[in-house]
């Protein structure tokens, strides 16, 4: 149109000229009867100034009732502002616009909520803002989110292109395979009673395109899973998703690692260091409790199975007994813990199966539990040293199957840091980004309910090499050749190196998962065929993208990163999705609602 300028450009040095702005009315003042409008765009605010003295009436009239949020062309002219009058907080705050002429676009309705005010606007309940998100993107930080987000992308592509990856699509219409999240279907028309499936992660063709000869394949890639949503997940989100031949797992850290590199610069101009650490995936349960540790703070996990095997509190030596172990955390300094924290936390341990949280709280010299007279000296100098124990501190203990221990502790040690943070005794710096890689996670997890191992990942993990023999044997022990990146307690991405021989693939898929052999071909039948014809050894992993930009902001939940996600029901409040549809469109699918349920 005929914009000279954007809002944020103007300096002193434009003094005298004439310039047009296009944009919304930010804020309006009437200031004795000269009117001050800032105008925002996209980069930035101006203000310019209706005069009645040397406007015609109409004009002004016309500027006096516009209301906020309205779009207008305002030309006008520069002019510096009288002394004292700058406005440091914006970047044209040196000058003013003399409007002259003004074109209003579109005159806004009264908002739902009002945007000038980030402070008032990041307020205004969630449901409303999404609901008009359109005026919810117009706050600063969601413009800057999104600009970030874009930068990033970009980012991206420029470092795979350097490395040699092709940027490929994969469809978005492709086939059930339900082995991992719960899948969304799409009914086919033409195909009356069969089904797309929207793609969990595009898994399956990248590893395709790999045998296909493509060798570096990268793609910001839509994936869709009808999971339970929280901060940290939505139904649909975006991978940064590569998969590479000829390599080991060492070749992928360094791509990463390269990448999160120049990530890290791009958006923030940080230089992270590299290589990030590594711990197995035993040393992160046995030290945080938890296989995505955030180890910017301590209050690390100590074992003492030994130490209780033969102890005269039952609870401790029945569990070693039972081949489990008796773990205790020290959160140094939350001996205060009111009993309404005692009790969240024993909900937590019994939502893990076990009976309760025993605990010491060291007050006044002296250590406060019903469970401390069981204990021998020699047990209470042992849980005193391993845990440097102090007054004020509380200790935590959990006893159970090892995983069991450890996660419910895992749990406690982050509620504990959450409260330490907020009672300002331990300090958890935002700024500050612990990278690791967990390595060597089992291939296999048992479920109990179903009495059948499944992939810990998915079922292409290749196995480590010398644990192939165990697959059958001893499926517990097989290590797989798996590994995750996790800064500050998020798991930001996970990936392996895939099987690549159809041999095992078939021996995984049926004789470790119990995949019937007829469910193996029909499902994976197309995979198992194109290894045969050349499967180069291959491996890869994906990023969640939402994730990653989301630590970029600091903001904890990636819907502030999307521009249009979904509620945590899975809803979208502005479109007003899922809806119900048309009979003939049904028809047309050749579906049949038995009982629709009532909204
Ligand atoms: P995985 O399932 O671990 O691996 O997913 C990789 C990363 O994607 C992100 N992520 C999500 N982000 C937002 N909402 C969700 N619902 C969601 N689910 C996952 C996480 C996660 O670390 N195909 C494999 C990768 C591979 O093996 O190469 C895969 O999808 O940050
Ligand atoms: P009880 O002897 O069952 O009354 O338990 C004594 C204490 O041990 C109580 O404080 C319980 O909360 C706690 N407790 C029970 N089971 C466990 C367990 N598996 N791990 C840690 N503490 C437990």
């Amino acid at each position: 149109m005929k914009r000279t300028h954007h809002c944020n450009e103007l300096r002193s040095h434009d003094d005298g000229q004439t310039v047009t702005l296009a944009g919304w009315v930010h804020s309006s003042r009437d200031l004795g009867g000269v009117i001050f409008i800032d105008v925002r765009d996209r980069e930035g605010r101006t203000q310019t100034v209706f005069d009645p003295s040397s406007l015609p009436k109409e004009t002004f009239d016309r500027a006096a009732a516009l209301r906020g949020e309205s779009v207008i062309l305002v030309t006008g002219k520069v002019r510096r502002r009288p002394e004292g009058t700058n406005n440091p907080k914006i970047a044209s705050g040196e000058v003013e616009v003399a409007a002259q002429e003004l074109e209003i676009l579109n005159q806004a309705d009264v908002l739902p909520f009002p945007v000038d005010d980030p402070e008032v606007a990041s307020k205004v309940n969630e449901e409303l803002r999404l609901q008009h998100r359109y005026l919810d993107l117009r706050r600063p930080e969601m413009v800057r989110n999104l600009r970030l987000r874009s930068k990033v992308a970009t980012a991206t592509r420029v470092y795979f292109d350097e490395q040699g990856f092709l940027e490929i699509e994969t469809p978005i219409l492709f086939k059930s395979t339900p082995e991992g999240a719960r899948e969304f279907l799409v009914p086919s028309r033409l195909h009356p009673g069969k089904c797309y499936a929207l793609p969990q992660s595009p898994q399956q063709f990248k590893q395709i395109l790999m045998v296909a000869g493509v060798e570096r394949y990268f793609q910001l890639a839509k994936c869709f899973r009808d999971e339970d949503l929280r901060a940290d997940r939505q139904l649909e989100f975006t991978q940064i998703d590569l998969e590479m031949s000829f390599i080991e797992r060492e070749d992928i850290y360094n791509l990463v690692e390269g990448l999160l590199k120049r990530v890290w610069k791009t958006a923030l101009d940080i230089d992270i260091p590299t290589p990030f650490e590594r711990i197995t995936f035993e040393e992160a349960l046995n030290r945080y409790g938890i296989d995505k540790p955030d180890t910017r703070f301590g209050l690390e996990l100590a074992d003492f199975t030994e130490e209780f095997r033969s102890s005269g509190f039952k609870v401790f030596n029945s569990a070693v007994a039972n081949g489990g172990v008796v773990k205790a955390i020290n959160a140094k300094g939350m001996a205060c813990a009111t009993q309404g924290q005692i009790e969240a936390m024993t909900e937590c341990a019994k939502s893990f199966g076990a009976k309760g949280l025993a605990y010491i709280k060291v007050e006044n010299g002296e250590w406060k539990s019903p469970i401390v007279k069981f204990f021998t000296d020699a047990e209470k100098a042992a849980l005193a040293r391993k845990l440097s124990i102090e007054e004020g501190d509380l200790v935590l203990f959990a006893a159970d199957q090892w995983l069991t221990a450890c996660e419910i502790l895992g749990k406690i040690r982050l509620y504990c840091a959450e409260v330490l943070v907020t009672q300002g005794k331990l300090a958890v710096p935002g700024d500050r980004f612990d990278f690791l890689w967990v390595v060597d996670f089992p291939l296999l997890s048992f479920d109990k309910e179903q009495n059948r191992w499944y992939s810990s990942h998915h079922p292409f993990t290749a196995p480590v090499a010398e644990d192939v023999p165990l697959l059958t044997s001893d499926p517990r022990k097989v290590r797989g050749q798996h590994y995750d990146v996790v800064v500050n307690g998020v798991e930001l991405g996970g990936g392996s190196i895939r099987i690549h021989q159809p041999e095992v693939q078939k021996v995984v898929f049926e004789q470790v998962l119990q995949i019937p052999p007829e469910t193996v071909k029909a499902r994976f039948g197309y995979m198992l065929e194109a290894f045969r014809y050349g499967c180069p050894p291959h491996g890869g992993i994906a990023l969640g993208f939402d994730r990653l930009i989301a630590i970029l902001c600091g903001t904890p939940s990636i819907r502030d990163v999307i521009a249009f996600p979904k509620t945590a029901k899975g809803t979208d409040l502005m479109t007003d999705s899922p809806a119900v549809v048309e009979p003939k469109q049904l028809r047309d699918l050749h579906i049949e609602l038995k009982a629709a349920k009532k909204p």
